[in-house]
């Protein structure tokens, strides 16, 4: 059935149809769709453009659809003929009811039902995204409350560079989650307009209440500009941005695991439950998983461009480019969410070798730079003491040894202002420990950290 016949003399060739449809897609918003005609109607009938017993017919009918299709009594066909999800609703709500049915479609057009569809579909896909996220944030809060005197080396340029824990480590993700929830409730909250009563892009004659559409829809009231209101799809390429950064936080965060589960680093390992063979190594366990998330980064930065140029230059109003939208935002926030419960999983069955974390540290010469500091609280320039710690570093590498067991002596051949205490000013505890300014290491520093975080989470603020 469809919604246009009248003008038409020929049938719509069946490439056109195939080419043209949305159904096959669209049809993810079945319930949206049926939620916002049941608020048009109200609104109708309340305004006296629809008698309440139309309106009652409508609404019974709309509900039995969607409670069909939950329950798979009603199916919808590849080949049913219709072209989107809205003219299979209208239409099946016609074969069902009768007269009734056809009045729904009064005051709207499917320009401004489907930009509210997708509205709806997307506010409870950033919902459910919300609570993905806040559930890895708990997650990594976790870790980092037992790990506040776990130390390991941190990196820069992926050469061991000063001492951390792995607390530390992990709170530089918790920030970066943080980040990625508040810019979901950002978008959340800017979208949170109703198009619905835009019409095709003029609004209409009929005297509509579009507030309280939008009070029926929880929408924070209703758009203020028809044209914009079916035509702006802003909110769909900031979402696809702020999924893109979430992606890009996952890659960076699997890729420093992959790093970490290698047999080189050991670090970590990852849970067999999370991790895959080989079919023809039999030593192998692979971190599959977390390649796959880094990977994945690429269809949502792929979703990202595509819809900014379908909407480059697109003149105002609706155009049937727009139509393009929704198979990559599905796949998008669908990937997404896959991924950030994975993620989650996979972090919290690791295991963390905290001794092989601590060893790699003190390997490394990450306490060389306190070892110079130890000299400029004696009273030597810091320039003197990088070139002093610099030789000592030598020494160790040639001798194969890390700062803490080179023995005395030999520090004092390099610089007699080395005493006894050196050791206790380069151990990893006292490296950390006296990082206590905020944002720090320190486990005073991080436990205030921490603090506030719970509190965050708590308070659900960004
Ligand atoms: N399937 C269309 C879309 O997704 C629905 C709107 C159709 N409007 C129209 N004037 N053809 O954009």
């Amino acid at each position: 059935m469809k919604l246009w016949g009248g003008r038409f003399t020929k049938e719509t060739d069946q490439l056109v149809q195939n080419f043209n449809e949305s159904l096959s897609f669209d049809q993810k918003f079945y319930r949206q769709d049926i939620r916002g005609s049941i608020a048009h109607v109200k609104m109708l009938a309340k305004q006296g453009i629809l008698t309440e017993e139309d309106r009652d017919a409508i609404v019974r009918g709309l509900k039995e659809i969607r409670e069909d299709l939950d329950s798979g009594k009603l199916t919808i066909s590849p080949d049913s003929g219709y072209e989107d999800i809205h003219s299979f609703v209208e239409g099946t709500l016609t074969e069902r009811i009768g007269e009734a049915g056809k009045r729904l479609h009064t005051g709207r057009s499917r320009n401004d039902q489907v930009a509210l569809d997708m509205k709806l579909y997307i506010r409870d896909e950033i919902d459910e995204l919300d609570e993905l996220t806040e559930r890895l944030l708990r997650e990594i809060l976790e870790i980092m409350e037992k790990n506040t005197e776990t130390y390991m080396p941190g990196f820069t340029h992926l050469q061991k560079a000063q001492p951390i824990t792995l607390a530390h480590h992990m709170g530089a993700y918790f920030e970066m989650f943080s980040r990625d929830r508040s810019r979901l409730a950002d978008i959340r909250r800017r979208m949170n307009y109703c198009p619905l009563g835009s019409g095709a892009l003029a609004g209409t004659t009929y005297p509509l209440d579009r507030e309280y559409t939008a009070s029926l829809l929880d929408f924070a009231g209703p758009t203020l500009n028809s044209m914009d209101s079916v035509a702006d799809r802003d909110y769909l390429i900031e979402l696809l941005a702020a999924l893109s950064t979430i992606s890009m936080h996952l890659s960076r965060f699997c890729e420093e695991i992959i790093i970490w589960n290698t047999n080189e680093y050991r670090f970590v390992e990852l849970d067999d439950s999370y991790s895959t063979g080989s079919s023809i190594m039999p030593q192998k366990k692979n971190p599959d998983i977390a390649e796959l998330i880094r990977g994945k980064c690429g269809r949502v930065y792929g979703a990202l461009v595509s819809l900014l140029t379908t909407m480059k230059g697109l003149p105002l109003a609706y155009n049937k480019d727009m139509q393009e939208d929704k198979e990559l935002t599905f796949d998008a926030v669908d990937t997404v969410k896959g991924c950030l419960s994975l993620f989650a999983g996979m972090l919290s069955s690791m295991t963390f070798r905290k001794d092989v974390m601590e060893a790699s540290a003190k390997r490394g010469f990450t306490n060389a730079t306190d070892a110079a500091d130890y000299l400029v609280n004696k009273g030597v320039p810091f320039r003197d003491a990088h070139g002093i710690v610099g030789q000592l570093v030598l020494v160790c590498i040639e001798k194969g040894i890390a700062l803490d067991d080179l023995p005395l002596e030999e520090y004092k051949k390099i610089s007699p202002v080395f005493e006894e205490d050196v050791y206790e000013a380069i151990s990893m505890k006292t490296c950390v420990d006296r990082r206590n300014t905020l944002g720090a290491p320190g486990p005073e520093a991080m436990k205030k950290v921490i603090a506030v975080y719970k509190e965050r989470l708590a308070e659900r603020k960004d």
